[in-house]
């Protein structure tokens, strides 16, 4: 469903209003942003425990380098149906296509459900982002579900879906990295849980030099899980200078948080990321935050430290850490609601 023949929305306009021109800092100007084609793209098939040792070896050192180099890899062949993620594509677009305000007017989940758009006063420190998103919570899922749009009729019951294939991909990846790192068996998959989504509609704009479909920021996850669909926008901080992520066919985008760069001490670096806006295309994005438990003492792994490795991070409950850091936007005040019991 394409969004940008739509009269009735409000990105439906010639010129990019006021409300949304970003400061001179943080817009992404005209210069052009080169597509970067050295992010690996890992097939993580190559990973499984019944694969060649060394094959599998080299699929779990690319992830280890590109979490040091970039903090993003891409993966392919990852065993999620492509039914799962076609349909929550589909119904993600319908969503947005129903309009901001019938969807939180529809919705048991004040405080739970941030709809983000013009209409909604979501305002970073400057400007409105040019987006729609919707950001709700996903463990325990049978307990979420309740918080979720009861529209379109169909949208629980393929998120769910989406949500159990995403959580066995989290695991297989944490495992992978557990493993690279040198990591006790199963230490990132026990504390992980798939705890948030956000799906965000960004539309065409007018003119991309002045605005932002996200603004910078890093992830307080241990890894994102981004499904991108085919219009690129997502950008990356390497070296100082933005690099844009390349779409690949039937991928996801992963990303390492700042809570797995501290387990990490550092070894793995969570990357500062953005999303610029399309003149032509809607972008449709869901990303899945792979989180410890808020009850989870983060710190660098035990196992890392030595006298040439001391801890670079100090001990901190994941929740304290969620209430204590500023990023923009409601990202922290969604998770300092802790709903586990
Ligand atoms: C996020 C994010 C990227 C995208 O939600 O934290 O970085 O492409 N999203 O929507
Ligand atoms: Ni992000």
């Amino acid at each position: 469903m394409d969004t940008k023949n739509d009269s009735s929305k409000w990105f439906n306009v010639q010129l990019v209003p006021h409300s949304h021109i970003f400061s001179r800092n943080d817009r992404p100007g005209k210069e052009p942003i080169p597509l970067c084609k050295t992010i690996p793209v890992v097939d993580i098939n190559t990973g499984e425990r019944n694969y060649r040792p060394s094959k599998r070896a080299n699929t779990i050192q690319a992830i280890i380098r590109a979490g040091q180099e970039f903090g993003f890899f891409q993966v392919v062949n990852h065993g999620v149906p492509e039914e799962a993620v076609f349909e929550a594509e589909e119904v993600t677009k319908e969503l947005f296509s129903m309009g901001v305000d019938e969807i939180s007017a529809d919705s048991d989940a004040t405080g739970w459900v941030y709809m983000g758009s013009c209409s909604t006063n979501y305002a970073t420190k400057d400007a409105h982002l040019w987006r729609e998103n919707i950001k709700h919570p996903c463990h325990p899922l049978e307990e979420c579900l309740q918080y979720w749009p009861r529209k379109p009729a169909r949208y629980r019951d393929v998120i769910s879906a989406y949500i159990a294939e995403i959580k066995k991909l989290s695991l297989k990846i944490l495992g992978l990295i557990s493993e690279g790192l040198g990591l006790e068996e199963g230490y990132l998959e026990g504390m992980s849980q798939v705890q948030f989504l956000t799906a965000s509609n960004y539309p065409p704009c007018p003119n991309p030099s002045l605005t932002l479909g996200l603004l910078k920021h890093f992830d307080h996850s241990l890894i994102t899980i981004l499904f991108q669909g085919d219009v690129e926008g997502l950008q990356v901080m390497k070296d100082g200078k933005w690099i844009g992520i390349e779409t690949v066919p039937h991928a996801f985008v992963v990303n390492i948080g700042t809570q797995l760069e501290i387990i990490s001490n550092g070894k793995l670096r969570s990357a500062e990321h953005r999303v610029v806006t399309n003149p032509y295309k809607a972008r449709t994005s869901i990303a899945t935050f792979i989180n410890p438990c808020p009850n989870s003492i983060i710190q660098p792994a035990q196992i890392l430290l030595n006298k040439s490795n001391p801890p670079l991070y100090q001990p901190l409950l994941f929740k304290k850490f969620v209430t204590l850091s500023k990023p923009f936007g409601p990202f922290t005040d969604a998770l300092t609601s802790d709903i586990t019991p």
